[in-house]
Parts: C-alpha cells; structure tokens; sequence
C-alpha cells in the first residue's frame, strides 16, 4: 500500500464502540454501531492514521448473575460462552477490533478501583441510606425493572417499577400497588441500606467546558474546538444541566454479579454502569500489555494527544456525556474527543419484533446471507446524526443488486472478458479515450474522504454510484462490443477496458471501508493488492489480470424470506385447523390461577380490516386486524359456520396480542381473537366486542 497523502498531520485515535451485555446475542440492531465504527476506522487506518478500536463483553449485572442461575450454570461461564458467540459474529462481519475484552477482567478491576479511590479521596463520593425493594424470598434487593405492579398514575396494571409504559409516569416501586418481585412472584418488602454515590454536581463547571469543545482545544494534536457531541445530544445536555445534576448511584447490596467496592466493611458491588466504560481503558490495558510498542498512559493523561471516539446508541448518551467524562475528569485521566452518538434501527418501518421474524440476529444473517449486503445498506443510510434508520427489505435487494452488482460489478465482468479473449488478460500500456474520466478520480476521491472523515457515509456512497454510473455510460458510448468486431479498433477496445477496470478499482478502493472483503476480491483478481488509498488515482498499466470470477452475487427475495422465517420465534405446530381457542373444559370451571399469572396475558383492541373466507377449509376465517402501532396481524378463527366474513370487517374485538404465532396449515396466526361459545355447536360462537369509543391498540383488562 502506497503512503497516504492526507495533507493533515498523522493522527492517533483510539476508537470504542459500545459494550454488548454478555446475556445476549448479538443482533443487527446493535450492527448499526458495530458497522458504523467499523466503516470510519476502516477510513481512518487507509489514510495511514493510527486508529486503535477496542470493544469487550459488558459482563456485570443483575441480569447476568440470574441468567446464569436460571441456566444452572456460573456467571462466570455463561459470560465466558456468550463472549465467544459474540467474538464470532465480529470476526464473520469483519468488524476489525485491535482487541475485544470483558469487564469481568483483572485489568477492569484494577482501573475500577483505582478510579473509584481516585473520587474517593478527592471527596467526590457520598454515602447515604436508601429505601429499596427487597425480595425475602431470594433474599436480594431488586432493581426498579424486577418490581412490576399497577401504576399509581393511571391504574394500569404489570408496569415496571420504574415508569409506567402507558402513562409515561415515573415513581419508585414502593408507589406501585400490588407491587411484586417479577424474580419470585410474592410482594416485596421496602427495606434500606447504605449506598455509594458520585456527586455528579462537582463536575458540572468542567462538563459545560467540554462540551463547548475547550478540553479538545487544549488536547487536540490538531487543535480544534469542535463540541464532542452533536447539536442533538448537546442541546439535550443543557435541558439535563438546567434540571440540575444529581448524585449517580454506584453501588449494589449483594448477591450482585460484578466487583466488590474495596476499603468498606460491608460486601457491596460497583453498579454495572460504572465498570462498564472502564471497560474500555482495560481492554485497551489488555491490548498494551500484549504490545510494548503501546504506552497507556499516553493514551489516557490530561493532556493526551490521542483522539478518545466513543461510538454509542442515543439510549446511553447520558451514560457517556455525563457520567463517564466526569469519572474520568475526576479521577486525572483525559476526557472524550467525541461521543458519537447515533439512532435506532427499524425494520420495514416497525420496530425489530420476534414475531414477525424480524428480530434477526447476527448469527441468523451469516447463516443465509453475506454480511457485505448489511455493511453496505447500512452504509447507504447512515449520516452523522442520531436520526433512527430503517431497513426496508425491498429498498435493501434494491441498493446491493441495482447499485453494487448492477452497477459495481459489471463494470469487471463487462471489461474482462475482452481483456482475457482477446489481449491475453494483459492491460493495455494507455488509457487515452478514458483519461478524461480517470482525472475526475482524484478530486472525486478527496470528496469522498472527506464525506467518510465526517460520517456521511450514505452520502459517500451516493457520490459513488452517481461515479460507477458515470463508468457505465462511457462503456455505453464507446461500444466495445462493435469496436471488437474489426481488427482495427481493436487497440481502442484495449484501452476501454484498461480504463474501465481501472476506474472499477478506484471504486472498490473507496468502497473498501464498507467492503472489505469484496475489495480484497476486486484486488486478486487485479492483482494489485493491498488495495490503499491513493492507489485510486494511479493507473494500472501493461500487467496481467487474473481470471474474473464474480465477485457478488445478487440479493434475493427468497433468501430475505428465508431468514425472517428462521427469526419468527419458534411457536407450536397447531394440529388442526382452529383458531385454537382454549376450549373451556366441560366439568367447568378452569383451575384457578393468581394475578400475576393473568396479566401475562396481553389483551388489546383490535379493529378488524379484511376478512374472508379460507379456501380449503370449512372452519376458518382469515382476518387482517389493526393493533395500533405495528403493521396488521393475520389471525386465523374457526368461527366460519357462525359468521359470513365480511360480516366481521370494521369490528373492534378483543385479541390475546402476546401469543407466541402459530404455524397453521394456511399461514401463520399472529394472535388470538376472543369469543365465547358453546362446545355442543359451532354455529353458537360469538366475538367479544368493545364498545364505540375504543382504540385498536388499547389494552383490555
Ligand atoms: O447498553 C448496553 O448495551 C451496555 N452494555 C453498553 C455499555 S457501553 C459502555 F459504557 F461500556
Ligand atoms: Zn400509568
């Protein structure tokens, strides 16, 4: 790879993207980031910058200690399992860590500790009593998200703890009525013990300063003054520094999964959020202690030149911009260059559901598609804001077959047919009739750059294609296919090609932060690998090719289908052709069962939009009904001998929305409807309604 000639100064930057929790697996939710990071280090180490991108496993924590019980086995190595799990899916969407770690390291617990004893004896931790829900049953105090009850706002029954999803009200657990551990079933005590809080408030002098940008004028190696977040987060900041910073809790009571607090007599716990960003200084710890070359400190003093980039989801801005800076501030170490904070991902408009398969996890994609494909659309869409992107099925085989295999590709396979049928696979020694087009390479690559420089990649790529369009329509113009057909324009043919294929290899080099390995294909088969940046505007001249293989197939609707199925959460085969009412049984009543038991049961409105009659079966009735926010539901109701179908459209009934879908002989049911009925006949069916007045969506209790 020739060297970069990037005008500005090489730079030093350590890159982090956010710490997956070790209970999960990895999802294309979370790729956004992964992909977006990816891409910009890609850019970044291709101008020949030093750029160092750490991740690790977020191992701590309430979930993970009970996940780990409930799985019988250790936290320890159920962590251990997942971070392999994770680690694999990295590797096979080519997210290119210099190292990815854990939190539950010794090197973690070290720089915790001494963070903490840094605030500590600078006075910045307090202690106080705090009245929490205790389990008696377990034993252990619980999380706001572990208490579920109704809302003291609105009455709404099962809300978390914490605030009430219909209402949007926010309270502690001891304000819920009817209030029970989600853990053991049985109302919890309020009980109080001694926790550990950083006084936020200390920092808010330096907070404001940083985020107007002067700590990175003061660090910068190339001094600028550009605010560490975006307008979005920053303007934020001022409504949360207008609300007033309070004190952040930093301690769990036990049986807690994470690192005890030294120097303190009781067994207490750092609060997972609080090793979690740690996590990132000790993977990089982790990384310098496995290369020499590496100097830590470096990397971390006050006045570093090192550029610190945090990539992270709009959900732990907060967690990044106020916490983490004041912790590191606090503690003498530097803080953020940036906090570059993005959006959420839906899916065809809606968010990710397991229902409708379109939760689909990184491993599910591998198994059927290449992970270039996800790289790519979410190239196309990503810009520097925290906007939410979506990724629309039809615009996705749109964008990798139109533009990268329509466009892209047949730029190769359209030039290297003639180069190996009639010129021996050699390229010719000039690019005459081409130059013209080959000079606009290096003012177009200078755009790029700087379009990939600011996190613009869906505009780099429109700039891109509008250029592989621009190829195609010389190869157009110029007509090779006709110009072959007499010897004497067979030079000009040579030429053609040689320029079309080296202007496909300036694409691919500008496309190689989104595809690496596409581009390390596009580089065999020119032989001229490692592909680097500048390389874009030097012609290949006078040297063989190797043989063109394809190096991307198309995208197919059948292979997106294929994978949403596989994503539908795995629901039972029904074995007749009934809606599956549960049929009450005839000696009476059901055995009884508790409240918690019923609220599982998630009973919404639904209005009905389309009815008809299924063909092949003389029960059924296929209907379409609107639940409010989220695309229709396809029910399937054996209630064809007591209703005429249409009879049924405009309807609000009542819906068991949280039945896991069923895979019936004529599609997939997505919910139940309520009816009563007789068993001794199906004419004596009736669909429960609501009155005139009601929502689709609304809940029914
Ligand atoms: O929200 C999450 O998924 C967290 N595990 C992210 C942690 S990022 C960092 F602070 F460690
Ligand atoms: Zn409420």
């Amino acid at each position: 790879m020739s060297e970069s000639t990037d005008p500005r100064p090489r730079r030093t930057l350590l890159v982090t993207s956010a710490l997956p929790y070790a209970n999960g697996p990895i999802h294309i939710g979370h790729l956004v980031e992964y992909i977006q990071a990816d891409i910009w280090v890609r850019y970044l180490r291709m101008r020949g910058h030093r750029c160092i991108h750490v991740c690790a496993d977020d191992g701590h924590g309430t979930p993970i200690m009970l996940k780990a019980e409930q799985e019988g086995m250790s936290p320890e190595d159920l962590i251990d399992r997942i971070g392999e799990e994770h680690r694999a899916d990295f590797r096979d969407f080519a997210i290119s860590f210099d190292n990815y770690h854990t939190t539950h390291s010794a090197e973690n617990r070290e720089l915790c500790e001494l963070i903490y004893t840094r605030l500590r004896d600078a006075g910045h931790i307090d202690t106080r009593r705090v009245l929490q829900a205790f389990d008696r049953a377990k034993g252990m105090f619980l999380p706001d998200r572990y208490v579920k009850g109704t809302c003291p706002n609105c009455g709404a029954p099962d809300q978390y703890g914490d605030n009430c999803e219909v209402c949007g009200a926010t309270y502690s657990p001891s304000d819920l009525s009817d209030a029970v551990s989600v853990i053991s079933g049985e109302p919890p005590d309020m009980r109080e013990s001694e926790h550990y809080f950083v006084r936020l408030a200390d920092f808010e002098t330096i907070l404001r300063q940083w985020i107007r940008g002067e700590r990175n004028v003061e660090t910068s190696a190339s001094p600028r003054s550009t605010p560490p977040v975006q307008k979005e987060i920053a303007n934020k900041l001022d409504e949360w520094f207008e609300k007033g910073l309070e004190d952040w809790d930093i301690s769990r009571d036990a049986p807690y999964f994470g690192f005890e607090i030294p120097g303190i007599e009781d067994k207490k716990y750092f609060y997972v959020w609080l090793d979690a960003p740690i996590g990132y200084m000790a993977s990089f710890r982790h990384l310098c202690n496995r290369d020499p070359e590496l100097d830590f400190d470096a990397f971390w003093k006050p006045d570093s030149k090192v550029e610190l980039c945090h990539f992270v989801g709009k959900d732990i801005a907060y967690f990044h911009t106020l916490f983490w800076p004041a912790m590191l501030h606090g503690a003498g170490f530097r803080m953020p260059t940036d906090v570059f904070v993005h959006g959420f991902l839906t899916v065809n408009g809606q968010k990710m559901s397991k229902r409708t398969g379109t939760f689909i996890k990184a491993r599910t994609f591998l198994d059927h598609a290449d992970p270039e494909y996800l790289r790519y659309y979410f190239a196309c869409k990503l810009a520097s804001g925290i906007e939410d992107m979506d990724l629309n099925f039809d615009d996705f085989r749109q964008r990798v077959n139109a533009d990268l295999v329509g466009k892209v590709v047949n730029i190769a396979s359209r030039c290297a047919g003639f180069i190996h049928r009639r010129f021996d696979g050699k390229l010719a020694a000039r690019l005459e009739g081409t130059k013209e087009l080959f000079d606009e390479v290096a003012p177009t690559s200078k755009r790029i750059a700087d379009l990939y420089e600011a996190r613009e990649f869906a505009k780099a790529m429109r700039e891109i294609s509008a250029f592989a369009d621009r190829v195609n329509r010389h190869i157009d113009d110029r007509k090779p296919w006709n110009l072959i057909k007499e010897e004497a324009t067979w030079p000009e043919v040579h030429e053609v090609c040689t320029g079309g294929l080296n202007l496909f290899r300036a694409i691919m080099i500008w496309l190689s932060p989104v595809l690496p390995e596409m581009a390390e294909r596009a580089g065999e088969f020119l032989r001229s690998n490692p592909l680097g940046w500048d390389d874009a505007a030097t012609a290949l001249l006078d040297r063989k090719i190797a043989p063109f293989e394809p190096l991307l197939t198309r995208l197919e609707a059948k292979t997106l289908e294929a994978m949403v199925a596989s994503s539908v959460e795995a629901a039972p085969e029904s074995s007749g052709d009934q809606d599956g009412s549960a049929s009450p049984d005839s000696s009476g009543i059901a055995d009884r069962i508790g409240i918690e038991e019923f609220m599982k049961v998630d009973l919404r409105v639904a209005k009905v939009i389309e009815a008809e009659a299924v063909e092949g079966s003389d029960k059924l009735i296929k209907l379409q009904v609107d639940v409010g926010e989220e695309d229709p539901r396809t029910i399937f109701a054996g209630i064809r001998a007591a209703y005429e179908p249409r009879s049924l459209i405009g309807r609000h009934v009542v819906i068991v929305a949280n039945l896991a879908p069923r895979t019936m002989r004529f599609g997939v049911s997505q919910a139940m409807m309520l009816s009563a009925g007789s068993d001794d006949s199906a004419q004596q069916v009736f669909v429960l309604e609501v009155d005139e007045g009601a929502r689709p969506g609304m809940r029914v209790r």
